[in-house]
Formats: structure tokens, C-alpha cells, sequence
């Protein structure tokens, strides 16, 4: 057995970004639109760069239409997570991708995940709970929609509150509403910071939004007192090595900053965000990890105890994982 074979808890995953490309051709085969533009003559998506990224995705989401989608979908991406070793998965489910954020149709979008994600249990032994995003470049008065569909259907499934999207629209502090709103209806909270945004969006994340955990968060390196605060605070980070080496934010695994953040005393746990688009797999960003730091089976323990810590589930549902 090798590290890559040990069960796997998941933190950072976004529901329509682990959708493989065969499963969106199907779709889009199946309704009749014309989506050859994103894909490689390889059949991978095909993007530049960041900005590129969240417009092929969106494309690809145009596909994404009904409940029963969704239903097909998590199916598909748990049976892969699960192949990948992955025990309990946390996806970033966005309303306006779910029925535009109206919560009639949020509510129909739900169920038919809820009834996948329990599918799934049974036949691929994995748990999923749901974490509620708004999309940073849609702005905040979208985000408020999101957060308001968040609480309203909060409970042991939908967990938690998130935010996703391109960090260099607006601040973290324009979304306080939605998550004062996700907060108050007994959501966790989580925003992706530090990734294209510097430390300084960390900072704002942690200070402003009030989150526990923070998605990427990588760039807080650029700051060593940054980094202390994160410590001390005990805020885990939600760190995509593969994601944010495709994306350009470091050249390979041996110059990222997770082994570096760990060693400061920093809460950090390993996803795959979109692993698709990113050719990733949780069994690969292990396999990355353990070549570029020489983890062992020890150290990889230790990462996914932090994660199931710092997931947004009940006590039974953590004990029940263990
Ligand atoms: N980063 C930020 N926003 C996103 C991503 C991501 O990787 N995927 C989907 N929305
Ligand atoms: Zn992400």
C-alpha cells in the first residue's frame, strides 16, 4: 500500500468543476449545443489562464440546466471521487447555477443531489455534504440571493457557506451581508483568498467575513505575520497544490508553500478544486505531495485528521468517517 491508497477526506471541491468533459459532451450531445470551443482535440477543457478558466467553466455549466443534470452529475463525480480513495466530500454548490438563485427551484436542484449523494453512499461508500457559494464576480447583490438560499435550506446537509470566483473583483468585505446572513442561520463559513488576491485578501477573509477556513490561502506565505495570525487563530486552509501549479501561481509541487505553512503551524489540508480541468485526482495530489516532501503515511494522516476537524459536518457524521 502506498500513501496514495489511504482514505481520503475532501474539502475544496467545486460541484460543477469536477464534472468530467465526457460527461459535459454527453450533455451537450444530448441537448443539442454546440460546446466544441472549450474542449482540446484531446477532449480536456481548454484554457489559458485564470479569467479563460472561470468563462470555460461557465460554458460548460450552460449545459447544467435541469435537477435531474445535477442528479447525473454527482453521481458521476462521486463514483470518481470514491475510485480516488475519497471517504467524505465537501462540494461547492452554487444557486446561481441551481435554478439562478430562486429558492423554489434551489429547493428542487437540492433534492435531486441529496438523492444522488445518498445513491452514492450506499454503492461507493463515500458521504457528501454541501457547502453553499456565491460567485464573487456576479457581485454581491447575487451573493445575498445565494446566501439567502443558503439559509434557508441550512441543516446536517447544506453545512456551510462559501465564495468562489475571480478575487480580483471587489473586496471580501462586500459580501459581508451573505455571510453575516449564512452565519446567522448556523452555516460555517469558508472564502477562497490568497490565491489570485495576496495576502491582504487573506487577511480581509479572516478579519471582515469572519470565515474559518479559507479556500487556497496560499499566498499568506508573502506575510510571516500573516501567517502567525493564521496559527494562532487556528484557521485551516483548503490547499489545491495541482490547481494552483496548472494555474501558473507556482512552477511544481517543490515550490509550493503548503510544506512551508504546515511547518509554521498552519491548519492545512489538500483538495483537488476543479481536478478535471487541473488533470488532478486526490490519489495524484498525494503521490505530488509525498514525492515533493517525502511525506509518509504518518504525515498524510495527520493532513486528512486536520481536514475531517475542520469539516463543516455533525459529530455523528465525523465519528461515523473516522
Ligand atoms: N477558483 C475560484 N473560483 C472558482 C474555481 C476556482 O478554482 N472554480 C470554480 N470557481
Ligand atoms: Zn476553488
Amino acid at each position: 500500500m502506498t500513501v496514495a491508497d489511504l482514505p481520503k477526506i475532501e474539502l475544496h471541491l467545486h460541484h460543477e468543476g469536477a464534472a468530467p468533459p465526457a460527461f459535459i459532451r454527453q450533455l451537450a450531445h444530448e441537448k443539442k449545443v454546440d460546446l466544441s470551443g472549450i474542449f482540446k482535440p484531446d477532449g480536456s477543457y481548454d484554457f489559458r489562464d485564470f479569467a479563460h478558466f472561470l468563462s470555460v467553466y461557465e460554458a460548460a455549466c450552460a449545459v447544467l440546466k435541469t435537477p435531474e443534470d445535477f442528479r447525473r452529475l454527482t453521481l458521476a463525480i462521486l463514483e470518481e471521487s470514491a475510485a480516488n480513495g475519497v471517504v467524505y466530500s465537501e462540494t461547492f454548490l452554487s444557486p446561481d447555477f441551481c435554478g439562478g438563485g430562486d429558492l423554489h427551484a434551489w429547493r428542487d436542484y437540492l433534492a435531486a443531489i441529496q438523492d444522488a449523494a445518498d445513491e452514492a453512499e450506499g454503492k461507493f461508500e463515500i458521504t457528501l455534504r454541501g457547502v453553499v457559494t456565491c460567485v464573487r464576480h456576479f457581485g454581491p447583490d447575487k451573493a445575498k440571493r445565494s446566501a439567502l438560499c443558503a439559509a434557508e435550506t441550512a441543516g446536517d446537509w447544506i453545512t456551510g457557506f462559501g465564495m468562489g470566483g475571480n478575487e480580483a473583483m471587489g473586496q471580501q468585505a462586500d459580501f459581508k451581508w451573505a455571510f453575516d446572513c449564512a452565519r446567522e442561520a448556523g452555516l460555517r463559513l469558508t472564502t477562497h483568498a490568497g490565491e489570485f488576491g495576496g495576502p491582504e485578501s487573506v487577511r480581509d477573509a479572516v478579519r471582515a467575513l469572519g470565515v474559518e477556513r479559507v479556500g487556497h490561502g496560499v499566498r499568506a506565505i508573502e506575510d510571516l505575520d500573516l501567517v502567525h495570525e493564521l496559527a494562532d487563530r487556528g484557521i485551516t486552509l483548503e490547499v489545491c497544490p495541482g490547481s494552483n501549479v496548472v494555474l501558473g501561481l507556482y512552477p511544481d509541487f517543490a515550490a509550493h508553500p503548503i510544506a512551508r505553512l504546515r511547518e509554521a503551524g498552519v491548519k492545512v489540508t489538500v483538495s483537488t478544486d476543479d481536478p478535471p480541468f487541473f488533470h488532478t485526482t486526490m490519489r495524484r495530489e498525494y503521490e505530488m505531495l509525498a514525492q515533493a516532501f517525502g511525506w509518509d503515511a504518518e504525515d498524510f494522516a495527520a493532513l486528512n485528521d486536520t481536514a475531517l476537524n475542520a469539516a463543516f459536518c455533525d459529530e455523528e457524521t465525523r465519528a461515523r468517517v473516522r
